[in-house]
């Protein structure tokens, strides 16, 4: 499957994803990375290893239409199966999710539906939970609100500060990330109302 990868920071979960397609079994390649922002480490990671790489900042037009429109032209223009969302901080507009109705999957590091949005993992220290972890869906006009393909759980611990919470989470979304975009280009899903199903097709 290819895959077009969009970020906004550090892009831990993309390395992971590039790791992963190291293994040709993994049957995934990494055709285009594309940040919100100047300055983030993913990308130049990703210009490292030889992908094409764009940066587009919506600061960098005179809407944000216009943003999502050339948004959606640099990912047409390398054909994904698959758009991954991974640590990206803005909301898609109607362009992309048009041009890729159903195929752009974000991860997110909280159990959806609770704490959605940009602090997670505070919001979940914050609240007192036992049981943290991260959600990956598909990727609707909402926020954090597409039909959910996988989640997975982590612990909270008593002297947990929102730091070593936010590691421990990451490392079981990475792992979760890698393992469900392998199955989905490899077996396919389907979204049926609320529900999505791995192991499907549509
Ligand atoms: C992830 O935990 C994701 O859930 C959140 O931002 C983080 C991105 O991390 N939205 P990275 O840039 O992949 O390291």
């Amino acid at each position: 499957g290819r895959l077009a990868v969009l970020i906004s920071g550090g892009g831990s979960n993309l390395r992971a994803l590039l790791d992963a397609c190291e293994d040709p079994e993994y049957g995934c390649e990494v055709v285009l990375v594309i940040a919100d922002r100047h300055g983030c480490a993913g990308i130049d990671h990703a210009a490292e290893a030889g992908i094409d790489t764009a940066v587009l900042a919506v600061t960098d037009f005179p809407s944000r239409e216009e943003w999502d429109q050339a948004l959606a032209s640099r990912l047409t223009e390398s054909s994904p199966d698959l758009v991954v969302s991974a640590g990206f901080l803005k909301i898609l507009g109607s362009a992309v999710l048009s041009a890729f109705p159903g195929l752009i999957v974000n991860t997110h590091n909280s159990l959806l539906p609770s704490f959605p949005g940009i602090h997670g993992p505070r919001d979940a220290l914050d609240y007192g939970v036992k049981i943290a972890g991260a959600t990956l869906f598909v990727v609707d006009e909402g926020m954090d609100t597409g039909q959910i393909l996988a989640q997975c759980a982590v612990e909270v611990l008593e002297d947990d500060t929102e730091e070593v919470l936010l590691e421990r989470i990451k490392a079981a979304e990475r792992a979760q990330l890698v393992r469900t975009v392998g199955s989905m280009m490899r077996d396919g899903w389907r979204v049926e109302g609320r529900r999505a199903f791995l192991n499907a097709r549509p």
